[in-house]
């Protein structure tokens, strides 16, 4: 900043701090907050709810209310399911298929190799649908090797259906990886590249989430949940941008954080996922200026509350908490997977090619408020 500015910032800042002379108001004329005096009899006067309202009183003074709306309950408690009780999750229809409406080339993922980690179900399968519609190819990677096989056959025959003219079929491939292990991590990898032979981008949306209060949160559970969360996400970005740097090629990584990486949500503990979501966003960043020299990007996308077969799973057997979330934002309504594949779009191309280290906000504007 220049000095001139500072010179000036510090005489606006020693005005605003000077101490206000009081002035002579009238009696009924409105208090600025700053100046109210501190009540010690509090009695009958209907002023006292209002200040019960403030730091001057006793939590609970002002009703049962207190709170209310930002705070967690400790009793919330929701585990991620056993894989037998994940419910499936199919591509989307009608978001795809040759289309003549102009728009920028720029967004053509035309002749790129995707990797999607966790593309078997959920956000992952329909943000790697966004890629193959886009014209690239994928590989999907996840723990749960049968259902990402199904899920690339589903993307491939949706291809199908809905350009029937294509000249060329995408390839679709399904690879195991459980992306807390470094070992699975390289293993997968060098799997996709000897079937794809390269890979251009990477998408990383292993993860999830669960329901603890803070303090009875089992360790091994939330070992777990940043084993996949961050070193999940940290280990194959790694694993790519080497390859890409070997390749000397340029790239796109965009991790899949979330709101709750800014943001506490309400009524459901969950500290432990908030400061992993918390710390993706930050790799991304961090990474970003680290491997802007290599010509490799690397952006986060942070989704809201989105209606994944999961969600709809724990809001089935939590009816109220549906209530709760969609009164929080501001749209009103929970997104839906496929809001997340322009967002996906946009930043595995070159349409955001001086776009890095951003945080994409897909929230209906939770965090705005
Ligand atoms: N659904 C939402 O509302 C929401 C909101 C914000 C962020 N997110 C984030 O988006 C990502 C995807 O969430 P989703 O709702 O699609 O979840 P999901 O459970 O539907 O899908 C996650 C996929 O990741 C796979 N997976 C889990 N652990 C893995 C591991 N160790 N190795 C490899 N794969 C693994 C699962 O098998 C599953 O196929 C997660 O990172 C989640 O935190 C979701």
């Amino acid at each position: 900043m220049f000095r001139s500015q500072v010179l000036r910032q510090l005489a606006r800042s020693a005005r605003v701090q000077a101490p206000r002379v009081a002035a002579a108001a009238p009696h009924n004329a409105a208090r600025p907050f700053s100046s109210a005096p501190a009540r010690l009899n509090k009695g009958t006067n209907p002023e006292d709810d209002i200040e019960n309202a403030t730091t001057s009183s006793e939590p609970g003074a002002s009703g049962d209310h207190e709170g209310q709306y930002a705070r967690t309950q400790d009793d919330i408690r929701v585990e991620y399911p056993e894989e037998k009780d994940l419910p499936r999750s199919l591509p989307v229809q009608g978001r795809g298929g040759s289309h003549f409406k102009r728009t920028l080339a720029t967004f053509s993922l035309d002749g790129r190799v995707g990797v999607v980690t966790g593309g078997a179900r959920g956000l992952g399968l329909v943000m790697a649908q966004a890629l193959v519609a886009s014209g690239a190819d994928v590989a999907l990677v996840d723990m749960n090797r049968e259902e990402a096989q199904r899920s690339a056959q589903q993307l491939v025959d949706t291809f199908k259906e809905e350009n029937p003219d294509a000249e060329r079929l995408p390839k679709v491939t399904a690879h195991f990886c459980d992306v807390s292990s470094p070992t699975s991590v390289n293993q997968s990898l060098a799997e996709i590249l000897k079937v794809h032979g390269k890979v251009d981008n990477l998408v990383t949306s292993a993860g999830f989430t669960e329901n603890y209060n803070a303090i009875d949160y089992p360790h091994d559970r939330m070992q777990k949940l940043w084993g996949v969360n961050v070193d999940g996400t940290y280990m194959y970005a790694v694993a790519v941008a080497k390859h890409l740097m070997e390749r000397k090629a340029p790239g796109s990584i965009v991790m899949i954080g979330s709101m709750s990486g800014s943001i506490v949500n309400v009524p459901q503990p969950q500290a432990p996922y908030n400061a992993a979501k918390a710390a993706v966003r930050h790799l991304a960043s961090s990474l970003a200026v680290e491997w802007a020299h290599a010509g490799i990007r690397v952006n986060c996308i942070s989704p809201g509350y989105m209606l994944t077969a999961l969600t709809k799973k724990i809001l089935d057997d939590n009816p109220e908490l549906q209530k709760q979330w969609t009164s929080l934002i501001p749209v009103g309504k929970m997104g839906r997977p496929e809001d997340l594949m322009g967002a996906v779009t946009f930043l595995s191309s070159d349409a955001s090619n001086y776009v890095t280290g951003a945080d994409l906000r897909v929230d209906g504007a939770y965090t705005c408020t």
